[in-house]
Protein backbone atom coordinates (compact mmCIF):
# COMPACT_ATOMS: atom_id res chain seq x y z
CA UNK A 1 0.00 0.00 0.00
CA UNK A 2 1.51 3.17 -0.90
CA UNK A 3 1.78 5.87 2.12
CA UNK A 4 0.44 9.58 2.02
CA UNK A 5 2.71 11.93 3.20
CA UNK A 6 1.92 15.80 4.44
CA UNK A 7 4.99 17.64 4.92
CA UNK A 8 4.74 20.54 7.68
CA UNK A 9 6.95 23.94 6.91
CA UNK A 10 7.27 27.75 7.97
CA UNK A 11 10.31 28.45 5.76
CA UNK A 12 11.77 27.90 2.80
CA UNK A 13 11.04 23.99 1.99
CA UNK A 14 14.51 23.03 0.92
CA UNK A 15 14.18 20.11 3.11
CA UNK A 16 10.41 19.45 1.73
CA UNK A 17 11.75 19.87 -2.04
CA UNK A 18 14.08 16.97 -1.06
CA UNK A 19 11.35 14.42 0.20
CA UNK A 20 8.72 14.88 -2.77
CA UNK A 21 11.94 14.90 -5.52
CA UNK A 22 12.51 11.58 -3.79
CA UNK A 23 9.35 10.28 -3.58
CA UNK A 24 8.71 8.99 -7.12
CA UNK A 25 9.50 4.96 -8.69
CA UNK A 26 9.35 2.71 -6.14
CA UNK A 27 9.38 4.84 -3.34
CA UNK A 28 6.74 3.33 -1.28
CA UNK A 29 5.08 6.71 -0.71
CA UNK A 30 3.84 9.71 -2.58
CA UNK A 31 3.40 13.39 -0.96
CA UNK A 32 -0.59 14.63 -1.57
CA UNK A 33 0.11 17.68 0.66
CA UNK A 34 2.21 20.46 2.10
CA UNK A 35 0.99 23.02 4.67
CA UNK A 36 2.76 25.97 5.74
CA UNK A 37 1.46 27.71 9.02
CA UNK A 38 2.98 30.79 7.43
CA UNK A 39 1.34 32.28 4.73
CA UNK A 40 4.47 33.92 3.22
CA UNK A 41 6.68 30.87 3.43
CA UNK A 42 9.00 30.64 0.34
CA UNK A 43 8.56 26.73 -0.05
CA UNK A 44 4.31 27.19 -0.85
CA UNK A 45 5.25 28.02 -3.97
CA UNK A 46 8.32 25.54 -4.16
CA UNK A 47 5.30 23.10 -3.62
CA UNK A 48 3.03 23.93 -6.03
CA UNK A 49 5.66 24.17 -8.65
CA UNK A 50 6.31 20.64 -7.89
CA UNK A 51 2.58 20.26 -8.70
CA UNK A 52 1.54 19.29 -5.11
CA UNK A 53 -1.08 20.49 -3.48
CA UNK A 54 -0.23 23.58 -0.88
CA UNK A 55 -2.39 24.44 2.07
CA UNK A 56 -1.91 27.53 5.05
CA UNK A 57 -3.24 27.16 8.39
CA UNK A 58 -2.16 30.95 10.23
CA UNK A 59 -1.33 29.98 13.39
CA UNK A 60 -2.03 33.95 14.56
CA UNK A 61 -5.55 33.94 14.60
CA UNK A 62 -5.37 31.16 16.74
CA UNK A 63 -3.52 33.16 19.77
CA UNK A 64 -2.67 31.02 22.84
CA UNK A 65 -5.08 28.18 21.49
CA UNK A 66 -2.90 25.95 19.77
CA UNK A 67 -5.17 22.80 20.08
CA UNK A 68 -7.76 24.89 17.96
CA UNK A 69 -5.16 25.48 15.34
CA UNK A 70 -3.75 21.64 15.75
CA UNK A 71 -7.28 20.86 15.22
CA UNK A 72 -7.94 22.27 11.48
CA UNK A 73 -4.15 21.37 10.21
CA UNK A 74 -5.07 17.77 11.04
CA UNK A 75 -8.58 18.50 9.64
CA UNK A 76 -6.18 19.89 6.69
CA UNK A 77 -3.95 16.46 6.76
CA UNK A 78 -6.71 13.95 6.62
CA UNK A 79 -8.94 15.91 4.13
CA UNK A 80 -5.56 15.23 2.02
CA UNK A 81 -6.04 11.53 2.69
CA UNK A 82 -1.95 11.63 4.32
CA UNK A 83 -1.09 8.73 7.00
CA UNK A 84 2.23 10.15 7.46
CA UNK A 85 3.27 13.27 8.71
CA UNK A 86 6.63 15.48 7.81
CA UNK A 87 7.62 17.96 10.05
CA UNK A 88 10.03 19.86 7.72
CA UNK A 89 11.20 23.48 9.16
CA UNK A 90 7.99 23.49 10.77
CA UNK A 91 8.34 25.50 13.50
CA UNK A 92 5.37 25.44 16.17
CA UNK A 93 5.88 23.51 19.54
CA UNK A 94 3.34 20.81 18.96
CA UNK A 95 0.67 19.87 21.97
CA UNK A 96 0.48 16.20 23.23
CA UNK A 97 -2.96 16.13 21.66
CA UNK A 98 -1.32 16.66 17.83
CA UNK A 99 1.75 14.77 18.66
CA UNK A 100 -0.81 11.82 20.37
CA UNK A 101 -3.12 12.15 17.28
CA UNK A 102 -0.40 10.93 14.86
CA UNK A 103 1.90 8.81 17.36
CA UNK A 104 4.28 6.47 15.26
CA UNK A 105 2.87 8.38 11.97
CA UNK A 106 5.31 11.23 12.61
CA UNK A 107 8.94 12.90 11.56
CA UNK A 108 11.14 15.38 12.33
CA UNK A 109 14.50 16.96 10.92
CA UNK A 110 16.71 18.58 13.29
CA UNK A 111 19.97 20.32 12.25
CA UNK A 112 22.21 18.89 15.44
CA UNK A 113 23.33 15.00 16.43
CA UNK A 114 20.69 14.43 18.97
CA UNK A 115 19.98 13.75 21.76
CA UNK A 116 22.78 17.46 22.23
CA UNK A 117 21.13 21.05 21.29
CA UNK A 118 17.43 20.01 21.27
CA UNK A 119 15.53 23.36 20.49
CA UNK A 120 17.37 25.96 18.87
CA UNK A 121 20.54 28.40 17.73
CA UNK A 122 22.24 24.42 17.51
CA UNK A 123 24.92 25.18 15.34
CA UNK A 124 26.18 28.12 17.67
CA UNK A 125 25.82 25.88 20.53
CA UNK A 126 27.84 22.96 18.48
CA UNK A 127 31.12 25.80 18.07
CA UNK A 128 30.45 26.91 21.76
CA UNK A 129 31.25 23.82 23.21
CA UNK A 130 34.08 23.22 20.75
CA UNK A 131 32.69 19.84 19.03
CA UNK A 132 34.86 17.94 16.72
CA UNK A 133 31.51 16.96 15.05
CA UNK A 134 28.42 18.46 13.91
CA UNK A 135 25.53 17.09 12.11
CA UNK A 136 21.72 16.41 11.77
CA UNK A 137 19.26 14.05 12.79
CA UNK A 138 15.40 12.29 12.29
CA UNK A 139 13.44 11.72 14.71
CA UNK A 140 9.78 10.10 15.39
CA UNK A 141 8.22 12.92 17.37
CA UNK A 142 6.90 12.26 20.82
CA UNK A 143 5.95 14.58 23.56
CA UNK A 144 9.35 15.59 24.10
CA UNK A 145 10.37 18.05 21.82
CA UNK A 146 13.03 16.79 19.82
CA UNK A 147 13.00 13.76 22.00
CA UNK A 148 11.75 11.38 20.11
CA UNK A 149 13.47 7.63 18.86
CA UNK A 150 16.31 8.33 16.66
CA UNK A 151 15.91 7.04 13.26
CA UNK A 152 18.74 8.59 11.22
CA UNK A 153 21.65 10.89 11.58
CA UNK A 154 24.64 12.57 9.68
CA UNK A 155 27.28 13.61 10.89
CA UNK A 156 30.32 15.79 9.67
CA UNK A 157 34.01 17.43 10.77
CA UNK A 158 33.23 20.84 12.17
CA UNK A 159 36.32 22.65 10.72
CA UNK A 160 38.85 25.79 11.73
CA UNK A 161 37.02 29.17 11.51
CA UNK A 162 33.89 27.50 11.26
CA UNK A 163 30.84 29.68 11.82
CA UNK A 164 27.29 29.13 12.77
CA UNK A 165 26.36 30.22 9.20
CA UNK A 166 29.26 27.79 7.50
CA UNK A 167 28.24 24.97 9.77
CA UNK A 168 24.51 25.32 8.80
CA UNK A 169 25.42 25.80 4.98
CA UNK A 170 27.07 22.26 5.51
CA UNK A 171 24.74 20.77 7.40
CA UNK A 172 21.29 21.48 5.21
CA UNK A 173 22.45 19.13 1.93
CA UNK A 174 23.32 16.23 4.57
CA UNK A 175 19.54 17.15 5.43
CA UNK A 176 18.71 16.50 2.05
CA UNK A 177 19.96 13.30 1.85
CA UNK A 178 19.18 11.63 5.36
CA UNK A 179 15.71 12.95 5.74
CA UNK A 180 14.48 11.15 2.40
CA UNK A 181 16.62 8.10 3.05
CA UNK A 182 14.82 7.65 6.49
CA UNK A 183 11.43 8.55 4.85
CA UNK A 184 11.88 5.73 2.45
CA UNK A 185 12.30 2.95 5.25
CA UNK A 186 10.25 4.64 7.47
CA UNK A 187 7.00 4.17 5.18
CA UNK A 188 7.73 0.65 5.02
CA UNK A 189 7.50 0.09 8.50
CA UNK A 190 11.29 -0.31 8.76
CA UNK A 191 12.70 1.42 11.89
CA UNK A 192 16.33 0.65 11.62
CA UNK A 193 18.29 4.06 11.65
CA UNK A 194 20.37 5.34 9.07
CA UNK A 195 23.88 6.31 9.82
CA UNK A 196 25.73 9.47 7.30
CA UNK A 197 28.91 11.23 7.50
CA UNK A 198 30.03 13.65 4.93
CA UNK A 199 32.37 10.86 3.60
CA UNK A 200 29.94 8.63 2.57
CA UNK A 201 26.45 11.01 2.10
C1 LIG B 1 16.41 22.94 8.64
O1 LIG B 1 17.74 23.20 9.00
C2 LIG B 1 15.80 21.97 9.61
O2 LIG B 1 16.72 21.03 10.18
C3 LIG B 1 15.30 22.87 10.69
O3 LIG B 1 14.81 24.02 10.01
C4 LIG B 1 15.52 24.17 8.78
C5 LIG B 1 14.47 24.26 7.70
O4 LIG B 1 15.04 24.49 6.46
N1 LIG B 1 14.29 22.26 11.53
P1 LIG B 1 14.15 24.33 5.13
O5 LIG B 1 12.90 25.17 5.30
O6 LIG B 1 13.80 22.87 4.96
O7 LIG B 1 15.04 24.84 4.05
Amino acid sequence: MTRKVAILISGGGSNMVSLVRSMTGDHPARPVLVLSNRPDAGGLQKAADLGITTAVVDHKPYGTDREGFEAEVTAAIEAAGADLVCLAGFMRVLTPYFVGHWSGRMLNIHPSLLPKYKGLHTHARALDAGDAEHGCSVHEVTAELDGGPILGQARLPVLPGDTPDTLAARVLPLEHQLYPAVLRRYATGDRTPILLSAANA
